[in-house]
């Protein structure tokens, strides 16, 4: 029987960059666009190999030593088995290096995919602890946000090293997520802040307290199901982003678009620089801060709703 596994997108909505070093962050799956992972036992083949295909199924071509191929090994390194004769392909709907997760969105279905076939169970705990380690070829540092949001699948409130905390959410919230079209690496960003970080011990240190300060509001309210709070805490969050150099023109461009036409809220999402922003929206609001995003060059827009919790 084909073994078929999947992984989902992720956005933060509140707390990138600060999680580096320490501060919570909230993130949320987007389940609406995934990763997944197919392997045929019956497939033969007389050594390990990865196909990709692109959303229109068309192959992409891979280098011999491609990182599918070392989150493959990664993987059987991980579960005490040697890599198996088998075709192990891949398709996924969610853009890479847009802040959108992809990265452990893959390597999560990879995981999935070669535990089920070599009949490993894996706690989604011990995928987790996998998923992170492939996560350190793209990030270099991660704080682990990506990977405990994309494998456990529900809304988290992380805290670098600590046991992952779950989100009351009194409200449902409605998201759009607009893509600037623009590619960037979460790695270097990180990198940049770092040297921020090390190079401004008077100025940055505080700007992530800040935003530490308003992932501990934006829990709060979430809580207590103020939509209003939460768009304004968003709208700050993004502020200080701009202050630690992750925004961009472009990002600032959707942000700006979709305050105006009515957004809640709005701020990127992710590693920044390009990639994604997100805006909180209401039924009131939600069709005209699309259009405006969309005029205002978004290449893509996803709207993805945060249920409340039971
Ligand atoms: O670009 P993304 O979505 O992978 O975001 C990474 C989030 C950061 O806080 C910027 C980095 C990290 O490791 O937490």
């Amino acid at each position: 029987m084909v073994i078929q596994e999947s992984a989902p997108a992720k956005i933060i909505l509140f707390g990138e960059h600060a999680v580096v070093y320490g501060q919570p962050a909230i993130a949320v799956p987007v389940s609406s666009i995934r990763a997944r992972a197919t392997i045929d036992p019956d497939a033969s083949t007389d050594a390990f190999t990865v196909r990709a295909f692109d959303v229109r199924n068309a192959p992409i071509p891979l280098p011999e030593d491609n990182p599918l191929r070392t989150m493959a090994k990664m993987t059987c390194a991980a579960l005490g088995i040697d890599l198996p004769k088998i075709v192990l392909e891949l398709r996924s709907d969610i853009p890479i290096a847009s802040g959108l997760g992809s990265g452990a969105a893959i390597s999560a279905a990879i995981t999935r995919a070669i535990s089920a076939f070599a009949s490993c169970a894996l706690s989604d705990a011990r995928l987790n602890a996998i998923v992170y380690e492939t996560e350190k070829i793209h990030h270099g540092t991660p704080s682990g946000i990506d990977n405990t949001v994309i494998v456990y699948e529900r809304p988290v409130y992380f805290v670098r090293e600590q046991p992952i905390q779950t989100i009351e959410n009194e409200r449902p919230l409605q998201i759009l997520i607009a893509d600037t079209g623009i590619p960037a690496p979460t790695k270097e960003a990180v990198g940049d802040v770092r040297y921020l970080y090390d190079h401004h011990p008077q100025r940055i240190p505080q700007v992530i307290d800040a935003i530490g300060h308003i992932v501990r509001q934006a829990r709060e309210a979430m809580k207590s199901g103020d939509l209003i709070r939460l768009g304004a805490l968003m709208n700050t969050n993004h502020e200080y982003l701009k202050t630690l150099t992750v925004s961009s023109p472009e990002l600032d461009r959707l942000v700006q678009a979709a305050q105006q036409a009515g957004a809640l809220g709005a701020k990127l999402s992710g590693g920044g620089r390009g990639g994604n922003m997100i805006a909180l929206v209401d039924d009131a609001t939600r069709n005209n801060v699309h259009q405006a995003l969309s005029e205002a060059g978004a290449t893509h827009i996803i709207h993805t709703t945060v249920e409340p919790t039971q």
